[in-house]
């Protein structure tokens, strides 16, 4: 009889104590978007210099789907990402056609291959391609709510002041603290491997020095980004959040922890 009883509040101690550390660390999780969401400097600029000493500039704001001009942040990303996605997704395309095919993303281009692989006019394709991505940035997206925390970085040189590359991060409120998502970073290919890549990864922990995480996804195929997260740092993510992708088996799932300047929530 004592042992049950004893055996019984342990079990109510043990589950009185997870369900306050979950509780706690569901807070935890809104309190580190709504913090960012809420950081009073929402615009700012970092000067820098690219790996031959040229100047850059990289313009950054914190927004969200509730600001006036989100939409013109998000538009300003178009110009470096069309050109820099564009072959990256008509790399997967032609590595893994029959799989791309069922891919929503990838469904207007499938009148392309309708008399087989060998006879796709791949000038047209890719230029449908440009199309898609582009779309994708004009598009008013209905699914966003205000409590998702978008970070735009736009790379320019400093004397032209002509857009070199650019990057989003976003942070959703059930993220852990301290979580950051990669969204897009993009160089104009024909300013790549000049250290603006690694400016632009790094520009978000100068936007924001409590960020703990860095993480992101990216096609098996591209293999430049690849060896440049390498290269910076990065490590297979363990825990992936890979729900929302159709063949999970073509992304790898990269992570870097970054320490963080502020002490957990
Ligand atoms: C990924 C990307 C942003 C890197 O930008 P970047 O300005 O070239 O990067 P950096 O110059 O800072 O770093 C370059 C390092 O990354 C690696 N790297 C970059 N591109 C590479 C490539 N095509 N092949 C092999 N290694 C590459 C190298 O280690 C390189 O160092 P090195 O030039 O000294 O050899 C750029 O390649 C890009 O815009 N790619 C197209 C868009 C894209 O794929 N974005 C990521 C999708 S999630």
């Amino acid at each position: 009889m004592t042992k049950t009883i004893i055996f019984l509040v342990l079990v109510a101690l043990a589950s009185t104590f997870y369900i306050s550390r979950k509780q706690m660390s569901d807070q935890k999780k809104d309190v580190w978007a709504t913090y960012v969401n809420k950081k009073t400097e929402r615009d700012g600029a970092i000067l820098a210099a690219g790996r031959d000493g040229s100047p850059i500039i990289l313009d950054w704001s914190i927004r969200n789907v509730s600001d006036s001009d989100f939409y013109e942040k998000q538009s300003q990303m178009i110009e470096t990402s069309v050109e820099a996605f564009t072959k990256v997704e008509m790399d997967f395309l032609k590595a893994h056609t029959d799989e791309a095919l069922q891919d929503e993303h990838f469904k207007t281009l499938k009148p392309f291959f309708a008399d087989g692989k060998q006879n796709v006019d791949w000038d047209a394709a890719t230029q449908k391609m440009r199309d898609r991505i582009r779309a994708i940035y004009e598009t008013k997206n209905e699914a966003l709510s205000s409590d998702f925390v978008f970070i735009f970085v736009i790379l320019k040189d400093q004397e032209t002041n002509k857009q070199l590359g650019s990057a989003q991060f976003f942070i959703m409120p059930d993220y852990p603290d301290g979580d950051v998502r990669v969204v897009s970073i993009a160089v104009k290919p024909e300013h790549q491997r000049k250290g603006l890549g690694k400016l632009l990864m790094d520009s978000v922990i100068n936007i924001i020095p409590e960020t703990k995480r860095i993480f992101l996804s990216t096609r098996i195929t591209n293999e430049g980004a690849i060896s440049a997260y390498k290269k910076w740092g990065f490590t297979e993510d363990p825990h992936p959040s890979v729900g929302h992708f159709m063949f999970p088996d073509h992304w790898i799932h990269l992570e870097k922890k970054v320490g963080g300047l502020r002490s957990a929530l």
